[in-house]
């Protein structure tokens, strides 16, 4: 949710801000703003919508900012208070001087309003962060002293929070605390960064220090001093981040979404990169710290996670039973933590998450914790808060996915399931040693059928032009792909706002058969020589009996196929087992298509965000 970036330094201010907020507008936009200090004055921009407004705002006043010697600035996911001007974000104090930009949710919000009304303070916004910037102010009214100021106040926040502070009286500092809410900063030479996330810093730094909760740093542009909520100096690592800016460019691509999706190939092989190097070799998971013999005599796993992931953990299930017979549950972390959980330390629990930064799943993963469960987490980002929680960590490796609906990673999640089940498998001797090689060699083809896939979308793109005026969509499959078609099904209805649901195929006739008719298409996965094909098969043909329009996602070519269905999406031959990861890209496809086609928003969808840092 929300993005805050902060800079100091020799750079051009706006410059620089503008171009963090647009590498952090994924997380969030509903509106942006900046507070810029221009020589002993602070000017306060804000526009509602996306960032460009806010550009466009910035270059009608440029004349007006004259000596830019640094500045904070917000992109905003409304929580506490509806997307509008007055809301946007920074937000100041009665008397303007002191300004603050926020991350997270303070709780306790309303009793600290009151408190800061009956001594004077005068409130404009609904927000909860308004709240930070008077306590703050206030504080600073009896310290005189910026740092000890937000140390006292943050001392009083219930909640989380990643907040930026600066002030008119304390010229060149940016102050920035954290807790639960993620926060870094970028090392340069003449000039430090602070931010909510890398890709606002990695064009210009690679050096970054990582706040911890409770942490508070104090940035000027030669020097940064990080503080414990006592005042206690804190020695920080400074740690190379591991990507490249180009990872934050098209690359000549349309959005986001779509050079993700052809990026898939690589993704794999990088997935599979020093963890699969023969298939007479055991894979290697050098991650997962967990002795050997508590994995061989494991009776219990839970993966827990939300959205996208939550789909790539169904999988995960499927395949962990398959391989190791080892008894796992799929649960969504929101579900996970109000509930009495069977939990305890012979469980393994995996967390999956893209961002290692969704609320829900930190929640879920901290009361696995506490009942001494051992902490797995699969993350696309090694240096996430999740990460920071694990007792073993798979990093999935899809670098940075800007696009917000979910479409690389998940592949890589997936990949990264198969190897952990491997893993269990060998370790285990579960599965024989002839099918564990036959499925490590298919696994490693995998990337050169994806790019088969990729290299002709003329298929695809015919398939979503038919079906684009569609209002409802049910997709449907059995077994492991049953992921597949929930995933599916989440992507359509994500970016094109279309109603898509995925059921299992066996569901339809209990109640959901009752939809259909000719406005509702059913796409069918169909895997031959799998064993869910025929029953797959014969639910398609209860679909054809009530009229609905069928499209069936296939590697077969039989004409008895194409007189049933109304469209067949054709994929390489594939084992079963293995075709979730060759399925979910023509259906990755079709939703982009079917949104672009209306003109939708591909990257940025309404509504969402692309990492959701509230319960
Ligand atoms: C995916 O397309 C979505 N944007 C969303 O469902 C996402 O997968 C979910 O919010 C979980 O995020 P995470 O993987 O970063 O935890």
């Amino acid at each position: 949710m929300c993005g805050i970036v902060g800079y100091t330094g020799y750079r051009d201010v706006v410059s620089v801000l503008l171009k963090g907020l647009t590498n952090l507008e994924y997380r969030g936009y509903d509106s942006a703003g900046m507070a810029i200090r221009d020589g002993e004055d602070i000017k306060i921009f804000k526009t509602l919508g996306k960032l460009i407004n806010l550009k466009n705002e910035l270059e009608s006043h440029r004349s007006e900012i004259n000596n830019p010697v640094m500045g904070i600035g917000h992109i905003r996911w409304a929580t506490h208070g509806s997307p509008s001007l007055v809301n946007a974000h920074p937000h100041t104090c009665s008397c303007g001087k002191l300004v603050v930009v926020h991350n997270g949710i303070i709780e306790n919000y309303k009793e600290l309003r009151e408190q800061l009304i009956k001594k004077g303070c005068k409130f404009r916004s609904q927000t909860d962060t308004e709240t930070i910037a008077h306590l703050i102010a206030d504080e600073y009214s009896l310290c005189k002293n910026l740092e000890t100021a937000v140390r006292n106040s943050v001392k009083k926040l219930q909640g989380a929070y990643a907040v930026c502070v600066i002030h008119k009286d304390v010229p060149d500092v940016i102050v920035g605390a954290r807790k639960h809410a993620p926060m870094l900063i970028g090392i340069g030479e003449g000039e430090n960064f602070i931010a909510s996330d890398t890709p606002a810093i990695i064009e210009y730094t690679k050096k970054t220090v990582y706040l911890e909760d409770n942490e508070i740093a104090v940035v000027t542009k030669d020097n940064v001093k990080v503080t414990d909520i006592n005042g206690n100096i804190v020695k920080k690592k400074v740690e190379i981040l591991p990507w490249e800016p180009a990872a934050l460019s098209k690359l000549g691509y349309k959005h986001f979404m779509l050079k993700e999706i052809h990026e898939q190939p690589d993704v794999i092989r990088n997935v599979l990169n020093g963890k699969l190097y023969d298939i007479d070799e055991p894979v290697e998971l050098k991650e997962v710290n967990i002795d050997k013999n508590i994995l061989k005599n494991l009776n219990k796993i839970q993966i827990i996670a939300c959205g996208t992931s939550l789909h790539a953990a169904l999988a995960g299930k499927y395949l962990i039973e398959e391989f190791s017979g080892i008894s796992t549950e799929v649960e969504a972390s929101s579900e996970y933590i109000y509930r009495r959980t069977t939990t305890d330390s012979s469980t393994l629990v995996i967390g999956v998450s893209q961002s290692g930064e969704t609320a829900d799943t930190i929640t879920a993963i901290k009361q696995a914790k506490e009942k001494n469960a051992h902490v797995l987490i699969i993350t696309n980002r090694p240096d996430s808060n999740m990460a920071r929680l694990a007792d073993s960590l798979i990093h999935v490796n899809a670098g940075i996915e800007v696009s917000v609906a979910a479409t690389k990673s998940y592949t890589a999640q997936l990949i990264s399931f198969y190897l952990l089940a491997i893993h269990l498998a060998e370790i285990k001797g579960f599965k024989d040693s002839k099918y564990l090689k036959g499925l490590k060699h298919e696994l490693i083809q995998l990337p050169i059928k994806i790019e088969g896939i990729l290299s002709d979308t003329s298929g695809i793109q015919k398939c979503a032009r038919k079906f684009s005026s569609y209002k409802n969509f049910i997709y449907i499959a059995r077994g492991i792909n049953l992921a597949t078609a929930y995933e599916g099904a989440l992507k359509l209805k994500e970016i094109s706002y279309i109603n898509a649901t995925g059921y299992p195929a066996g569901e339809l006739k209990h109640g959901p058969i009752a939809m259909l008719d000719e406005t509702m298409p059913v796409l069918s996965i169909l895997i031959p020589g799998g064993i869910t094909y025929e029953k797959v098969l014969s639910n398609s043909e209860e679909a054809k009996a009530r009229n609905a329009k069928l499209i069936a996602l296939t590697s077969i070519d039989d004409k008895n196929l194409e007189s049933l269905f109304d469209f067949i999406l054709r994929i390489p031959p594939v084992s079963e087992i293995l075709s979730p990861v060759i399925a979910c890209v023509p259906l990755q496809l079709l939703a982009y298509y079917i949104a672009e086609f209306l003109g939708k928003d591909v990257d940025q969808p309404r509504n969402l965000a692309k990492s959701v840092t509230v319960e």
